[in-house]
């Protein structure tokens, strides 16, 4: 049977009707201004009654991307949207006649690479979501990790720097503070007042008065020096994690999704390098394979209704 998926992220969300095999039936999308729970949990309920109009479906899963508690009830809190306590479950199952499942996002993308893409072929995967945020899955000996409380595999909170950059979370030095696309924004910024070789960065920058992710996916993609540093950067911070994440975790294989992630190879050199450089025990156990998410944009939603399917048939 099929279920819905639906991914709330920070300026829109996706939702798709999906089949038992991860393929997409029928999908929607929808801008939010940022943040707004009321408007979120409208525009959730709407895109749920749409897509699952004349079908017959299962459950939906709704990725959220914030910490979610074991009972895939309550956001408990997010770091870049408005949600302290949010009783997201029960608010939307009061509006609508299905099982709702809420999902971390980063849980719910990494669980589709798993199943149906860049992770199919292993047992024990770590994916890093790089968007606004730094999101986390865990896959081990083929399971999802959530931890006790449910709240695991937050690894954009794992600490890099000691009173390093305030995050979102209330903490300092979080990875989420130098490995995501708001980071890879921050670098880019001090590069272009640096001049030298950010001077590219400065005159894209000169256009609007602000750098957007636009303007820097466009200069990387350009070969422009200042913006590859940045992204040199970025996956160094990123790659120094991924050597602590093995140690805990020892994956087989390491997926980075989210839209910072579509510069591919570029971005995957400088965090296998850094990997190696800080690896412990280097050369005296097997390296983990790194490689970019294969559902790209379509993996938060796939994920979402894959787990909800699978909680409901479980029960
Ligand atoms: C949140 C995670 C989320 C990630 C990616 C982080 O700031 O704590 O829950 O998965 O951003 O959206
Ligand atoms: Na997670
Ligand atoms: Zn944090």
């Amino acid at each position: 049977m099929h279920a819905i998926g639906i991914d709330i992220g920070g300026t829109k969300i996706a939702g798709a009707l999906v089949d038992e095999a991860g393929n997409i039936i029928r999908s929607d999308r929808t801008p939010t201004s940022a943040g707004d729970p009321a408007e979120i949990e409208d525009a959730v309920v709407a895109m749920i009654r749409n897509l699952s109009e004349g079908e017959d479906v299962i459950a939906a899963g709704v990725a959220a991307a914030g910490f979610i508690d074991a009972a895939q009830s309550t956001v408990y809190y997010a770091p870049n949207i408005n949600w302290r306590n949010e009783p997201l479950r029960k608010k939307l199952e009061a509006r609508l006649d299905l099982p709702i499942i809420i999902e971390n996002d980063a849980n719910a993308a990494g669980w589709a690479e798993f199943c149906f893409g860049a992770g199919r072929n292993y047992s024990d995967m770590v994916t890093l979501t790089i968007g606004t945020g730094v999101g986390g899955a865990i896959v081990s000996r083929n399971r999802l990790f959530v931890g006790g409380f449910g709240v695991g595999a937050e690894l954009g909170h794992l600490r890099l720097i000691p009173n390093g950059l305030p995050c979102g979370c209330g903490a300092h030095g979080c990875i989420e503070q130098y490995g995501s696309g708001r980071a890879l924004l921050r670098i880019s910024n001090e590069f272009a007042d640096a001049g030298g070789i950010g001077l590219g960065l400065a005159a894209a920058r000169a256009r609007t008065g602000t750098l957007t992710g636009v303007d820097v996916s466009a200069l990387i993609q350009a070969g422009d020096g200042g913006a590859l540093a940045a992204l040199r950067q970025l996956g160094g911070a990123l790659g120094q994690a991924c050597a602590s994440l093995a140690a805990v975790l020892d994956p087989q294989v390491f997926v980075f999704g989210g839209g910072v992630a579509v510069a591919g190879e570029l971005l995957l050199e400088p965090i296998r390098a850094a990997y190696l450089d800080n690896l412990p025990a280097r050369g005296y156990h097997p390296e983990a394979d790194f490689t970019t998410a294969q559902l790209v944009n379509d993996a938060g939603v796939v994920g979402a209704a894959d787990l909800a399917r699978k909680h409901v048939i479980e029960q």
